[in-house]
Parts: structure tokens; C-alpha cells; sequence
């Protein structure tokens, strides 16, 4: 379906969600490794955020620890800048969220080799997580490059709507921050034009550095790599929640 096609399993079999009317592609790719699948069954549980409880009025209580922000990732696919992220942050707890199996496992394994302590995980539709937080819980929402839906029939799929906006502004703290990367130019200016007409949002970039310029601490995601390999630039969008 896209230029991201060769790396996703078959995108032309599109998993609906109804209750929810989110699209992605399948949920699973290769067969897993039998260590994958073992840290799938064994240690996900525990990371899981539990949806089928009400959420807890402090959301920091997911975690052992104190945490001082709240950030959450939307289909962090390798998971390699959730995981750059919460060891950079130990004191920032994490909520990523990716309905991709064979992804859950390598993050999975990843927190395990790292010890992070900071990540709380749903392998399911994001929407789902939105809908269970309290009202005003996060700091910050990383939508780091989303399935782009380059058709312009299928542009309606994309993440970014202003339903899921209205989400984004219910659980973000006002001051908090969404922060969008994608390398597909059409869906820069998709999520430029609904953050605008969104009246909770404001652009927070000044001149066009702002914009071109990686997150401070950027690790890069495979995606990006791929965008790059290709030819592509990236834009980098940060939304204020007014
Ligand atoms: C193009 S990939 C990008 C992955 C990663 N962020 C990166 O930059 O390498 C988009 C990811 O979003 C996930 N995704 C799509 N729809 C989603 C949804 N409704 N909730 C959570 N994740 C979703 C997909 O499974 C996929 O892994």
C-alpha cells in the first residue's frame, strides 16, 4: 500500500477495528523465534496495562517507581526510540502501544535486556488507550511516523483525524506536547491543516529549522531509515495543548 510496504507484511489485508474504525495492517508477520514467543507469553503480562480495570486517577501508579512525566507512543513498530527514550528518562514512565506481534516481542526483549522499568505496554489499537486514560494524564504523545496512507482515497485511515485529536487534547496536560514525524509530505500537510482547524493545538515552530530539525536527542526509527535510504527528508512537528 505504501513505500513502506516491503517492510510491513502484507498491507493489503487490512485489519479493521470497528469499535474504533482504526486500520492497520496484520498483526503478524514471520513466525516468532521461540525466545520471542516465550518473552511474549511470559513477560508481557506484566508490562500489559491493564484496560478491562478502570484506569487509576494517578496514572504514574502504573509504576513501582516515581515518575515525574507521563509520555505515551503510538506505534512504536522496532521500538528502538521507545527504548532509547525510557533509558534516557528513567524518571519519565512510558505507555507504547503496537498491535504488531512480531514488534511487541522485540520491544519485549529489549525491555528485558535493559532493564527498563519505565514502559507499560497495549498490543492492540491505540484509540483503546486513549479511551481508558483520565482526563489530562500526559505530558507528551509521540506519533512517529504513522501509516501514511498515501491514497488519497484511504486518507480518512490515517491516525491523525480530528476525533483522534480530540482524544490527543482530552489526555494531554495543557502545556503538554504531540510530536509528529513523517517523511510523506502530504500527510505533514494533512496533520498541519487538522492540528490548525483543531482549536486546542498550536504549532509551536518558529521558523523552519524548528521543523526540520530531529527531536533534541533523536535516535532516529528503522522508518526514517528507510525514508532516508529512498530519498526522502522528514518533518518534525510539535503541537502545544493549549
Ligand atoms: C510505518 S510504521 C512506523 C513504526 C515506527 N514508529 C518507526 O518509525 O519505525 C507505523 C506503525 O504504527 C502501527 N499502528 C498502526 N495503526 C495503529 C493504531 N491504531 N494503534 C497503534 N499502532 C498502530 C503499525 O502497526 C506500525 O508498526
Amino acid at each position: 500500500m505504501s513505500a513502506f510496504a516491503c517492510e510491513r507484511p502484507n498491507m493489503t489485508e487490512q485489519h479493521r477495528n470497528r469499535a474504533t474504525e482504526a486500520f492497520f495492517g496484520r498483526r503478524k508477520g514471520k513466525p516468532l523465534r521461540t525466545q520471542q514467543a516465550a518473552h511474549l507469553e511470559t513477560l508481557l503480562p506484566a508490562f500489559r496495562v491493564d484496560l478491562t480495570s478502570p484506569a487509576p486517577d494517578d496514572i504514574t501508579s502504573l509504576f513501582a517507581h516515581d515518575v515525574e512525566r507521563m509520555r505515551m507512543e503510538i506505534g512504536f513498530g522496532g521500538g528502538e526510540h521507545l527504548i532509547h527514550r525510557a533509558v534516557e528518562n528513567p524518571s519519565t514512565g512510558f505507555i507504547g502501544v503496537e498491535p504488531f506481534v512480531n514488534s511487541m516481542a522485540k520491544l519485549v526483549g529489549q525491555i528485558e535486556a535493559k532493564g527498563a522499568v519505565n514502559i507499560r505496554l497495549h498490543d492492540d489499537d491505540a484509540t483503546q488507550v486513549l479511551d481508558w486514560l483520565p482526563d489530562a494524564c500526559l505530558d507528551q504523545i509521540d506519533l512517529l511516523y504513522p501509516d501514511p496512507w498515501p491514497k488519497r482515497r484511504h486518507w480518512k485511515r490515517r491516525f491523525v483525524s480530528p476525533v483522534n485529536l480530540d482524544r490527543f487534547a482530552r489526555v494531554l496536560k495543557s502545556g503538554g506536547v504531540f510530536c509528529f514525524a513523517s517523511d510523506i509530505d502530504t500527510y505533514v500537510n494533512w496533520t498541519l491543516s487538522h492540528c490548525r482547524d483543531h482549536a486546542a493545538f498550536e504549532w509551536t515552530a518558529e521558523n523552519a529549522a524548528d521543523w526540520l530539525t530531529p527531536y533534541a536527542g533523536w535516535p532516529s526509527t528503522r522508518y526514517e531509515a528507510k525514508a532516508r535510504r529512498e530519498g526522502r527528508k522528514s518533518a518534525y512537528l510539535t503541537f502545544r495543548r493549549i
